[in-house]
């Protein structure tokens, strides 16, 4: 194999192509073998379920270099879960537990040379994505679906690392209804709010924060990360039901408690962003992304949390890396160290 020639201390958060993904059909009511490919496309029927009606559900989690040349998934059986709910939600299949993890951990190893050297900041990123497959023209699920596991060595999501970011947050367009897609993880919420994203770019923001969308009172949760907030020692997170469950916001609330802080998750009224100490998103790409404002773009108020990262995030974000990384220990059994790579 050619050794890789990546700067992969600047890598941006991308696609870059690696050596294989892996596929596995469902069909006739079961999931088949795993098959190896080399390819980055897929031979897709015109009339499948995926591209016409969004039937289709994906994950996003990494592989970590540690200090000791191990390399670790973080709570992989979460993601696992997670689309199996998922799937649930929108009418697909649900995949077995061990397949999930047998294609994850195959893609990660049959792409070793494309996870990043400890100490880069970047890491292997793994996109498991389930998608009907089978052709339909009437509005019904498919009776075929594929799941496939890709991967790609990726950067920090917003381009600033661990340096704050400004953030607007938008009224009139909505991500999810109340009782619409929003927890669970599909394509379509995030088309939904393409329009909205752009517009933050273009305005100088790294992302949009939205708002519940029946009375755009509370909280809701970033582009592609959930939202906390920090003060008087406590760690804030919104309750909703149409955010994303994130697995970063659960282990989150788990090192704040370690850490000695409150954890309250609960609506979080818009008024109480005035508030805040200092305020965060966080996600598997994301990881923490702290943030020093937050613009409504609607009404231009704004509330400001300082150039500099807070003392609590910078605790938080450490805390989380260095598990993720092997250096702290795994007092949660969060970790699985993918043996013989
Ligand atoms: N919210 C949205 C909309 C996301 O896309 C993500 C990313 O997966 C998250 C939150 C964070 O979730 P997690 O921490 O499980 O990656
Ligand atoms: C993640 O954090 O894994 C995500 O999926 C966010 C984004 C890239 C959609």
């Amino acid at each position: 194999m050619e050794p890789l020639n990546f700067d992969w201390g600047n890598l941006p958060f991308g696609y870059q192509k690696t050596d294989y993904n892996l596929r596995c059909y469902y069909r006739n009511a079961k999931w088949g073998e795993i098959e190896i490919s080399s390819s980055e496309y897929l031979p897709l029927h015109i009339a499948a379920t995926a591209i016409h009606y969004g039937q289709q559900a994906f994950e996003g989690l990494k592989a970590y270099r540690g200090k000791d040349g191990k390399v670790r998934l973080f709570r992989w059986q979460e993601n696992a879960k997670r689309i199996r709910n998922s799937a649930y939600g929108i009418m697909m299949p649900e995949i077995p537990e061990e397949l999930f993890y047998e294609m994850v951990v195959k893609a990660v190893k049959m792409n070793a040379r494309y996870i990043p050297p400890y100490g880069t900041g970047a890491t292997l990123y793994i996109r498991p994505l389930l998608i009907g497959s089978g052709a339909r023209v009437g509005v019904k699920p498919a009776d075929e679906y594929l799941f496939m596991v890709l991967v790609t060595p990726v950067g920090p999501y917003f381009k600033e690392g661990f340096k704050p970011v400004s953030i607007e947050v938008v009224r009139d367009i909505d991500r999810a209804a109340p009782l619409g897609t929003g927890r669970y993880k599909v394509g379509g919420n995030y088309a939904a709010g393409m329009r909205a994203g752009e517009r933050a770019h273009e305005g100088g923001f790294a992302s949009v924060l939205f708002l519940d969308a029946l009375e755009k009172k509370y909280i809701d949760e970033a582009g592609p990360a959930n939202f906390f907030g920090i003060k008087d020692n406590t760690y804030i997170t919104p309750q909703s039901e149409s955010i994303l469950p994130s697995i970063t916001n659960m282990s989150l609330e788990q090192i704040a408690k370690d850490l000695g802080l409150k954890v309250e998750r609960r609506r979080v009224p818009f008024e109480e962003l005035a508030t805040f100490e200092e305020a965060g998103a966080c996600g598997t790409a994301a990881i923490i992304s702290p943030i020093k404002k937050i613009k409504d773009h609607t009404t231009e108020q704004t509330f400001e949390y300082g150039e500099e990262a807070g003392p609590v995030s910078t605790k938080l974000y450490n805390r989380l890396r260095e598990i993720q990384e092997g250096t702290s220990e795994d007092t949660h059994n969060w970790i699985t160290v993918i043996e013989g790579i």
